[in-house]
């Protein structure tokens, strides 16, 4: 269990932080006293965040402008980091998702959420294990979904990225837990963010989930706790979480549920 000490001294990187769930998550940790880099590509976003963060921590909170697509942005933006910060937490969390059936994802679609989701979220964690592994210690924690767990029809695309996630995250506990590095997934259901204005923008599907819909600022305050009690996954809904259990376990009765009376996309 990490004290109210160990949260001071540490210096959070946290991606996707202007707004939705990496902006509470933001909030959550400067009232832990975490010292904050946020990155996205909105800066008139990331300075509201900042300010807000600024409230309540009376560390530094530094914002950063990273189209997280392309890669030599990354580079830029990593080597600027290094630069000036002992980064000892990192935060994967910006992505998108087009809930689509699979034959209307555009070229485009498929490689934003192949690029954002997976491949910036590997690239920027691969940068950092290694400076991690020296300093025998470190925070890594990757966001991604139940769409990590059950797969349903219109995310084909966005769960193949998070059960990306969720493996490749898997593998790398194992590997870095004789290092003394933490690494957690976190994989909500549906939270009421900006995410389904490019996600589904009729707004039907939100609508049908009625109050299944978490709260970021929920979800957010439980990856601060999961942090704190260096938990293994962070999994919110419990309903949907029991389900997505139940679905691995019995995936024939899934696969007829999931396209019946599931099926809400
Ligand atoms: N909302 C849900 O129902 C839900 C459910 C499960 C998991 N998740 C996951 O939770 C995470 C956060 O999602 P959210 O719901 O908070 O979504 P959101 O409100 O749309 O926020 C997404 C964040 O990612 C940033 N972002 C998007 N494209 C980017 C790019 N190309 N480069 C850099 N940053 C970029 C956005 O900032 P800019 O636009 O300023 O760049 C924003 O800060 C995602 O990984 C998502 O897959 C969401």
């Amino acid at each position: 269990m990490k004290d109210a000490k160990w949260f001071t001294n540490q210096v959070a990187l946290v991606t996707g932080a202007s707004g939705g769930l990496g902006a509470q998550i933001a909030i959550g940790l400067a009232k832990r006293d975490v010292q904050l880099i946020l990155v996205a590509r909105n800066m008139t976003k990331l300075e509201q965040v900042a300010a807000e963060c600024q409230l309540f921590t009376t560390k530094p909170v530094d914002i950063y402008s990273c189209d997280l697509t392309d890669d030599a942005s990354i580079d830029q933006l990593l080597g600027n980091l290094d630069a000036s910060y002992k980064i000892t937490m990192v935060i994967n969390n910006a992505g998108l998702g087009y809930l689509k059936l699979a034959k209307d994802l555009s070229e485009s679609e498929i490689s934003q959420m192949l690029q954002l989701n997976l491949n910036a979220l590997i690239k920027i964690t691969q940068h950092f294990v290694p400076r991690f592994i020296e300093a025998k210690s470190g925070v890594i924690v990757n966001v991604a979904s139940q769409a990590a767990k059950s797969a349903t029809a219109k995310s084909s695309v966005y769960s193949a990225t998070k059960f990306g996630v969720l493996g490749y995250s898997n593998a790398l506990r194992l590997e870095l837990k004789p290092y003394g590095i933490h690494v957690m997934t976190v994989n909500p259901g549906p939270i009421a963010t900006d995410f389904f204005d490019k996600a589904e923008p009729t707004g039907k599907y939100l609508e049908q989930l009625g109050s299944v819909v978490l709260d970021p600022v929920k979800v957010a305050g439980e990856v601060v706790k999961g942090i704190e009690r260096e938990k293994r996954e962070v999994n919110l809904p419990k309903t949907m979480n029991f389900a997505s259990k139940l679905n691995i376990l019995f995936p024939k009765i899934g696969d007829k549920l999931l396209g019946s009376i599931f099926n809400k996309k």
